[in-house]
């Protein structure tokens, strides 16, 4: 039986896009799709679809043993927003799910992990313009926290057990076919949906906050580059800076309107308008382009143009 690919949060923002990608590369036979549940009923329609728990050890072990799984896409996360709401509940899921793929490498069951980190280890006492690869992290959030340890796990399994882990500290990532949830970047997929239905948004950051952004697209050939990249590239093993765009609420808006020129908005900054103050506003990097040759395909205007044309079919 040929080795396969297992995608756990694969109903999720990113993890959706990446199993329909995935499953063009390598045939949709090749590709498990796993989730808690079965809300998107497209994706579980498209391929084999398995039910799992990313905090069930065994119900991960029995999938890769079951379908001969050697790569493992550890996509599910409660993200920033949702983590201060529920700190304990984001602190189980994000640490336990990782230290089950890193275990299950340990021992051999499978051979390759993608786990993605964020722009989210980064904090206040971060250098805020082009961020550099190695830096001060002390994160404010719990979301942050779990990433920034998962990281330090990551680089200490590759390190003492020889586990080829692979990780990239994401970007808010900006996509048309599956909505984000519970993050902060979000506002910069929800503004696209409100021009098109109502002509207005309320930002829940204010028009002034830059963060560093990338559109799914770019963000997916990420995601399947360094995986493909070969061993030796790859100086980092604790997560990749990856840049694409910056942009405020203001600049998107701007964007928005030379296609929607009656588009409103008003800013209401809430309590994530904090955790967007504490990020950084760009990233370097060069690490990233240099080891497995990054490069962003998409800036925010062909971004906008191909968000406003695809929402506008559905
Ligand atoms: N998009 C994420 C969030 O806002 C950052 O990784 O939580």
């Amino acid at each position: 039986m040929s080795s396969k690919i297992l995608i756990i949060g694969a109903c999720g923002q990113i993890g959706s896009e990446l199993t329909y990608k995935l499953r063009e590369i390598h045939g949709k036979k090749n590709v498990i799709a796993s989730d808690i549940n079965t809300r998107k009923l497209d994706l579980v329609n498209s391929g084999p679809f398995e039910i799992i728990d990313a905090k069930n050890f065994n119900a991960i072990k029995d999938c890769c043993k079951n379908h001969n799984v050697d790569t493992v896409y550890l996509m599910a996360a409660l993200l920033s927003a949702t983590g201060e709401k529920y700190p304990m509940e984001a602190w189980d899921l994000n640490m336990n799910s990782l230290f089950h793929v890193l275990n299950l490498a340990k021992e051999g069951t499978i051979k390759k992990i993608f786990w993605p980190s964020s722009i989210a280890v980064f904090g206040p006492t971060t250098p805020k313009q082009q961020t550099p690869q190695h830096t001060i992290c002390e994160p404010t959030t719990v979301y942050g926290i779990t990433k920034q340890v998962g990281e330090r796990w990551c680089e200490y399994y590759y390190n003492k057990y020889d586990v080829d882990v692979r990780s990239i500290r994401y970007p808010g990532i900006i996509s048309h076919k599956t909505m984000p949830g519970g993050g902060t970047t979000d506002y910069a997929v929800e503004i696209y949906h409100e021009a098109l239905q109502s002509g207005h948004y309320d930002c829940f950051l204010s028009e002034s906050t830059s963060l560093p952004m990338m559109f799914m697209d770019d963000a997916i050939k990420a995601t399947i580059d360094i995986m493909e990249a070969k061993p030796d590239a790859l100086s980092i093993r604790s997560a990749y800076n990856l840049a694409a765009i910056s942009f405020t609420p203001k600049e998107i808006y701007e964007s928005i309107k030379k296609h929607i020129p009656d588009f409103t908005i008003e800013y209401q900054p809430d309590f994530r308008q904090a955790i967007a103050d504490s990020w950084p506003s760009s990233i370097d990097d060069s690490v990233a382009r240099k080891d497995w040759d990054w490069k962003h395909d998409f800036d925010l205007n062909t971004m906008t143009a191909e968000m406003l044309r695809e929402l506008g079919k559905k």
